[in-house]
């Protein structure tokens, strides 16, 4: 049964992406709703929760940077986010992030779903906050939409190869193959994504045929 979000939330949450992003980004977010949407089907999510979290994703990826500093330091100081002061994973600021305020966008994009939708839904508002760099505790819609948002087709560093990651059986394969490829990319790896790599890259087999342990 689908605990749903309601549908005219998520239809609001979408009118206030298309109205306020700019046509490419909007594009993208429209391919990785279509990609979240498979995903969640394919692994029996819900399909509601997973719509609100990809039309949702990227709602601050426009804004000034001082915009979403100020948003970001906000956590815990509203009467109304108390669905994000019980999220553990609502760290403080790290170094990179404070460096690279463009990655505080998931955070922010959480927080307004939050208070001007008003999303409850933790999963969502995990998903959201992590789309960007994951979380070694991030759960299986976390996890779809760090995929999707990765793989949505329009992607211009995607090679023939990284195009069919998507149609995969393994979620956890498919996070592993995006975090290989900022690798490949030559891009940095923020201190909580290669703690997510560790956790979900393949054992190396043992010379018996056995995994090793960890
Ligand atoms: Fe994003
Ligand atoms: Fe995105």
């Amino acid at each position: 049964m689908d605990r749903s979000i309601p549908a005219e939330t998520v239809a609001r949450i979408a009118e206030y992406a298309r109205d306020t992003l700019s046509a490419p980004r909007f594009a993208h977010v429209e391919r990785v709703v279509q990609l979240t949407q498979r995903l969640c089907r394919r692994f029996a999510l819900s399909e509601a929760s997973g719509l609100c979290a990809a039309w949702g994703h990227d709602i601050a990826r426009e804004w000034p940077e001082d915009q979403l500093l100020t948003w970001s330091q906000r956590d815990g100081a509203s009467q109304r986010d108390g669905a994000l002061r019980r999220d553990p994973l609502n760290d403080p600021l790290d170094a990179l992030e404070r460096r690279h305020p463009v990655l505080l966008h998931g955070r922010v994009a959480a927080r307004l779903l939050l208070e001007e939708f008003d999303v409850r839904d933790e999963a969502v508002l995990s998903a959201v906050r992590h789309h960007t760099l994951g979380h070694p505790q991030m759960g299986p819609l976390a996890r779809v939409l760090f995929v999707a948002d990765y793989f949505e087709p329009g992607r211009a560093f995607l090679t023939s190869q990284t195009r069919t990651v998507p149609e995969r059986d393994d979620l956890n394969e498919m996070v592993c193959a995006a975090i290989e490829d900022v690798i490949r990319r030559g891009l940095e790896l923020a201190p909580v994504t290669a703690r997510l790599y560790r956790q979900v890259k393949p054992q190396t087999p043992r010379r018996d045929g056995g995994m090793n342990a960890s």
